[in-house]
Order: C-alpha cells, then sequence, then structure tokens
C-alpha cells in the first residue's frame, strides 16, 4: 500500500469529523483518501484527480471503504463539478497533496521517468493536451530554454535548449535524457536532466496554472469552518499557496492555523525520503 505524505497531519490540520464531507482534490494513489475515509461514520469523501489511470488504483487501493467515497476524474479547474456531480455544494474540508504520483513517475509508459526507457509523454490526464514530445520537437529554441529556466530553475537552460534542438527529433525519455547529459556536465548527485523533466512536466501540465485554479476556487468550495489543506513539494508552488492563504487571512476570509510552514518529522523522511521537500500549510475558513 502507497504511503501517503504527511498524513497525520493533514487529519488533524483538516480536523476530521466522521459525518464531515471532504474533497480530496489529488487522489493520487487513494492514501490520503483511504486514511479520511477510514475516520468517517455517515460522511463522504470525494476522491479527484486528473489521471484516470491513477483513480483506477485508487479505487483499488481504497475498496474497503468505497461506501463513503466517490471517485472524480478531472482537473483543478473542474472542481465545481467534482462537487455538484454528487448533489453537494460545499465541503467540511479541501485537501490538495500537490505534484506527481509515485505510480506517475515509475510507470515507463507515463514518460515522466528520465530513469525508465518510455514515450516523451509526461500528460496527467492522457485525454487531452500536447505531450512533452510535442514540445520538445516543435517549440523554438528560446522558448524551450525559457520554460527550462523558468519552471526547472535551470541555470544551464540556454545549454540544454541548445542541444536538444540540434538532436531532434527526440521521442523517448532516455534519448532526452542521453543529449542532456551530453550536453552539460553531472555537477551534483542529480541527474543532469532532472531540473529539465521536472519543466516539461510542469509545462505539458499547466502545473503553475492549474495551481493558480485551485487557490481561486477553493475558498468558495469549503464551509464555513472548514479547512483548506495544501501539501507542496516545490518552492515555487509554495510560495503560491503561502501568498494566497496569507492574502485569504489578511481579507478576514480565513484564518491562518500553520504560522509557520508544517514539515514532515524526521522520522517520516527516513522511512520515505521523498517526502523530505513536503511543505505543508492550512487554513479555516469564516466566510
Ligand atoms: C502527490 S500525488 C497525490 C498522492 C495522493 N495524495 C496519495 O496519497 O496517493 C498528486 C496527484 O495529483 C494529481 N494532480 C496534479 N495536478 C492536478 C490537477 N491540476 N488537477 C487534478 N489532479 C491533479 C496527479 O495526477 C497526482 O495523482
Amino acid at each position: 500500500m502507497h504511503v501517503p505524505v504527511m498524513v497525520g497531519e493533514c487529519l488533524e490540520y483538516l480536523a476530521v469529523r466522521p459525518d464531515g464531507i471532504y474533497l480530496d482534490a489529488t487522489a493520487g494513489l487513494g492514501g490520503h483518501t483511504a486514511a479520511i475515509a477510514a475516520r468517517l461514520s455517515t460522511g463522504l469523501v470525494i476522491a479527484n484527480d486528473r489521471d484516470a489511470e491513477s483513480l483506477e488504483i485508487a479505487k483499488r487501493n481504497t475498496a474497503q471503504w468505497a461506501d463513503r467515497i466517490r471517485y472524480h476524474h478531472g482537473s483543478f479547474s473542474e472542481l465545481h463539478s467534482a462537487l455538484t456531480a454528487f448533489g453537494i455544494e460545499r465541503v467540511a474540508g479541501l485537501l490538495a497533496d500537490l505534484g506527481v504520483s509515485r505510480y506517475q513517475l515509475t510507470e515507463p509508459e507515463r514518460g515522466f521517468s528520465l530513469m525508465a526507457e518510455g514515450p516523451l509523454d509526461m500528460r496527467m490526464d492522457r485525454r487531452r493536451g500536447n505531450t512533452a514530445d510535442e514540445l520538445v520537437n516543435f517549440s523554438p529554441e528560446k522558448e524551450l530554454a525559457d520554460l527550462i529556466y523558468r519552471f526547472g530553475e535551470e541555470r544551464r537552460s540556454r545549454k540544454i535548449s541548445r542541444a536538444i534542438v540540434r538532436a531532434r527529433p527526440i521521442h523517448t525519455t532516455e534519448r532526452l535524457a542521453r543529449v542532456i547529459e551530453e550536453a552539460v556536465p553531472r555537477t551534483s548527485q542529480l541527474h543532469p536532466a532532472t531540473q529539465t523533466f521536472m519543466a516539461l512536466r510542469m509545462a505539458v501540465n499547466d502545473e503553475q496554472g492549474e495551481l493558480d485554479q485551485l487557490l481561486s476556487i477553493a475558498p468558495e468550495l469549503v464551509n464555513s469552518g472548514g479547512r483548506i489543506v495544501i501539501i507542496s513539494f516545490m518552492s515555487l508552488e509554495d510560495r503560491k499557496v503561502k501568498q494566497s492563504l496569507q492574502a485569504l487571512a489578511r481579507s478576514g476570509r480565513a484564518v491562518t492555523l500553520t504560522k509557520h510552514v508544517v514539515r514532515p518529522a524526521q522520522e517520516e523522511t527516513r522511512d520515505n525520503p521523498p517526502s523530505r521537500s513536503a511543505k505543508l500549510r492550512a487554513v479555516e475558513m469564516r466566510q
């Protein structure tokens, strides 16, 4: 069973009540959904994800509590319909655990991983949008460099972009990783293509735009007294989350529950190293 990040902290900040209705905006493999569902009696969790394959895995992983869970396939911009589809107007708590899941990262076929040979896809929602292949093979060199710099915070973006353009066409993860490795030397333990892969993933899935959508919609979906809990893994995301939740608190619409960002306990980062970059922030809605 997949181990969700900061699960105890999520339950605490969501203040899960047995009769409450909760929205897990990023169900992934169902880890947090299961933890919430296990606490419910008459309550309900809406388990949403834009990745249909992940949602199928979540269904299997949460089968034990299926009567308390409703699954919804959609992106953040479709969260209103995730509720109205089940006749719900607002929830007692909304959880978003941003980024990609272990499944997405490790399934070669999805094309997210530079460690496994696969097609350059990287779409979380395979129903729509351009693939990483299209971005890599058809973007002008400068555009490619800009997105690698902006989303990947990669200082060698121009060099990488030039090498990619020269090596086109590139259709697989392994080849892209190799082209980048040959263009820029390894300067740390990280593979030199790590930040470029992250940048492409963020661009393909419009992750920044989606996060903006989530942050603007979330307050409308949560009851007065209800909670919004967001976990992010990248500084770009955490900055947005922090500013948006602070603005909500300043306007009097919410009260900040996490004066300082909450990080996973040492024990968790030891047992689950990818959790080490997780940052949790939470507010309680007032109106
Ligand atoms: C870190 S994983 C969540 C893991 C999950 N909490 C668990 O315990 O299994 C992030 C999930 O969010 C989904 N996701 C990312 N951006 C999304 C968006 N804009 N709309 C809906 N789902 C999104 C991804 O498809 C992925 O499954």
